[in-house]
């Protein structure tokens, strides 16, 4: 797989399928159901996207715009068989390219604070730990708060 194959591109009605089966195998109790991924993608489309290698969607992200400055991811997923080969990174800085390219000054996004993996993608990018929120999952596990400013 070369990572130059893969494409960001912007969400279609054909995707939702495969965005809520990506959710059910990789959040279990937390994942969003159709009604709510449809409902994302009804309101916040602009910042809907999808990694496409080849026809095949190996990723996505979601994001809505909470006010005129801050956008709040709601979740990122990369299929278990694409995972650490850069997938997740090209559509967290495309999300970000969008956002400054629109105005926006900052990022929030929450996290469990075990998933190391994606911790480690956000700091990368320059998200900084900002609050914990006890029993956020539905596991009653916690969360970090995570802010990129623009
Ligand atoms: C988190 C997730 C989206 C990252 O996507 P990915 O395509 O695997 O990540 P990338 O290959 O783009 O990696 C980018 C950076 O993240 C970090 N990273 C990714 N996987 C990692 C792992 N298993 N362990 C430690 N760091 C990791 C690295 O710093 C990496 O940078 P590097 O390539 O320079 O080392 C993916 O692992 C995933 O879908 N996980 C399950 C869903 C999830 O946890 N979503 C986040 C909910 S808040």
């Amino acid at each position: 797989m070369n990572i130059l194959d893969i494409t960001i591109r912007e969400a279609r009605p054909e995707d939702l399928f495969y965005i809520v089966e990506l959710e059910e195998k990789t959040f279990g109790p937390d994942a969003f159901g159709f009604n709510h991924v449809f409902y994302l993608f009804e309101k916040c489309r602009d910042y809907f996207l999808i990694a496409d290698y080849k026809g095949l969607l190996v990723g996505y992200i979601v994001s809505c715009r909470e006010s005129e400055e801050e956008l709040h991811v709601h979740s990122i997923a990369v299929v278990e068989w694409f995972r650490g080969k850069g997938v997740g990174r090209r559509l967290m800085e495309e999300t970000i390219n969008l956002a400054r390219q629109r105005g926006l000054r900052r990022i929030r996004l929450e996290v469990k604070t075990e998933n190391v993996a994606a911790i480690k993608l956000y700091e990368k990018l320059g998200f900084v730990r900002k609050d914990i929120l006890r029993n956020f999952y539905e596991d009653r596990s916690d969360a970090y708060v995570y802010l990129l400013t623009l």
